[in-house]
């Protein structure tokens, strides 16, 4: 949707209603819910409610209030352990097995950063504040990967201290900072090298170039990436594990990441060629897709593993070089799918817009500062009327927040039942990544808690923020 005001009042329209997206049909019954598109324990309960973990949401709402994140602690981890399984399974022969970081820029909190070790995965932050929240729940250094473009002294001095399993530099400026910070603290620096391959893939589309105008990584084209080796290898205070890329988001293939390990994989064979040194990891990133409305078709992690297991193997028997150990660092794809955002609806407009066509506007109690992702990157999002089912008929809706912004959508297109009113509770899923992580409290608007289920029991794992947590900032 186009960012401007009045995109959303422009939009072409038929036959009386606003126009509907090629993906999105009508559905026989409102109520339904597809299954790619939930976790794994979401079903309607003996009344029409849902039921999370088993758990009805309408007791989840009156206990901890909307809008609140609704996390399926069993479907986070079973999403964890699949990709651990499939990854170290797929590798098994090639090089031993392979290494899961959970990527915590998806959602992190302590709970999940014990979740995800105590399940054998590592994990990968990339600011000071995410390493504290690895730290504080007891994750072991040698298990965080840091990542950053922009990385502190401090914020490397720290990382250093905690002894992590490695730091992805980003920069040749950023490999001498690591050195020297090693160097004065008397330990050796374990360190990968983030890769610009010249490959961006979203969703079904992958473009590859020789360049890549952004911020992260070495150049391949331009000469850094070599640089950095040959700079790394000269440093003794650097341990250098080996290349890194990471192309994109929601990718449902794997041809991105051919292109991508074709050319770290060329890196490697020239620097075994000058250098002698057989680097002895590789990551690929993450980047991984998931459902979140009926158009996308995510691949399990058994089949992707096994696709990029028979990429690496091919490109590494082409190039004549040892397979290095292999690791991914998923996010969204183990986080997203867990949670929904539960919302409670308040006003309902019907709106005329141009050729005499209307559309329903649904507003409920969060918005773009509990998922800015519509508004971010023209997510598409689904939902369902959660706490009854309804034999009205389907209405083209438009789910909108509380905020001052009318880019303020939280779901663009979706058949609700036509009755939807005041007070009904709303469920969108898939919000587990990149939604509370990216929140702000635009217009002052608290937070949303994280409540996770589980075999019947519900508890929080980040409150609700109150009043005094929106100005305990404030001391002017
Ligand atoms: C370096 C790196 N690794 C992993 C991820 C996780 O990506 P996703 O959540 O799409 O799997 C990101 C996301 O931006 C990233 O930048």
């Amino acid at each position: 949707m186009s960012a401007h005001e009045a995109g959303a009042l422009h939009a072409p329209g038929y036959g009386g209603i606003a126009s509907v997206p090629a993906w999105l049909t009508p559905p026989a019954d409102t109520g339904e819910l597809l299954a790619p598109l939930w976790a794994s324990s979401v079903r309607r309960g003996p009344v029409g409610s849902l039921q999370v973990g088993g758990v009805d949401v309408r007791d989840l709402a009156a206990e901890f209030g909307t809008p609140a994140y609704v996390l399926d602690e069993d479907d986070f981890r079973g999403r964890a352990v699949a990709f651990r399984d499939a990854f170290s399974d797929a590798f098994a022969d090639l090089c031993g097995g392979a290494d899961v970081y959970y990527a915590g820029k998806a959602f992190l909190c302590t709970a999940v950063a014990r979740w995800v070790t105590e399940d054998g995965l590592r994990l990968d932050v990339c600011s000071g504040g995410e390493l504290a929240v690895a730290l504080r729940a007891g994750v072991p250094g040698e298990r965080i990967g840091f990542h950053g473009n922009n990385k502190s002294d401090a914020e490397l001095e720290r990382a250093l201290r905690a002894g992590v399993g490695r730091i992805v530099a980003d920069s040749v400026e950023e490999l001498d900072r690591i050195a020297d910070l090693a160097a004065a603290l008397g330990v050796r620096a374990p360190v990968m090298l983030r890769v610009t391959v010249g490959v961006e893939a979203h969703t079904h589309e992958y473009i590859a170039t020789a360049h890549e105008d952004q911020k992260f990584g070495l150049s391949l084209v331009g000469g850094l990436a070599a640089a950095a080796v040959r700079r790394a290898l000269e440093r003794p205070e650097i341990e250098l594990l080996g290349l890194h890329s990471h192309i994109g988001s929601q990718i449902f293939d794997t041809e991105g990441f051919e292109v991508a390990a074709r050319r770290l994989l060329d890196l490697q064979a020239q620097v075994h060629r000058e250098h002698g040194v057989q680097l002895p990891e590789l990551d690929l990133g993450g980047g991984f897709g998931i459902a979140y409305t009926s158009d996308h078709d995510p691949q399990d992690p058994a089949r992707l593993a096994k696709g990029l297991a028979a990429i690496v193997g091919r490109e590494c028997d082409a190039l004549g070089i040892q397979v290095p150990r292999v690791s991914v660092e998923p996010g969204r794809a183990i986080a997203g799918p867990s949670t929904f955002t539960l919302y409670t609806v308040g006003a309902i407009k019907d709106v005329l817009l141009d050729h005499g066509a209307v559309r329903r506007y649904v507003a409920v109690d969060g918005g773009m500062s509990d998922n800015i992702r519509t508004a971010l990157y023209d997510a598409d999002y689904s939902c369902t009327v959660a706490s009854r089912v309804s034999a009205a008929a389907p209405v083209l809706s438009r789910v909108v927040g509380k905020h001052c912004e009318s880019g303020d959508i939280v779901v663009r297109d979706e058949f609700l039942p036509s009755d939807v009113g005041r007070g009904d509770l709303v469920a969108v899923p898939g919000t587990g990544a990149y939604c509370r992580s990216m929140s702000s409290q635009y217009n002052h608007v608290p937070r949303p808690p994280v409540i996770s289920v589980r075999d019947g029991q519900a508890r929080v794992l980040i409150r609700r923020e109150t009043e005094d947590d929106l100005l305990g900032l404030d001391v002017g």
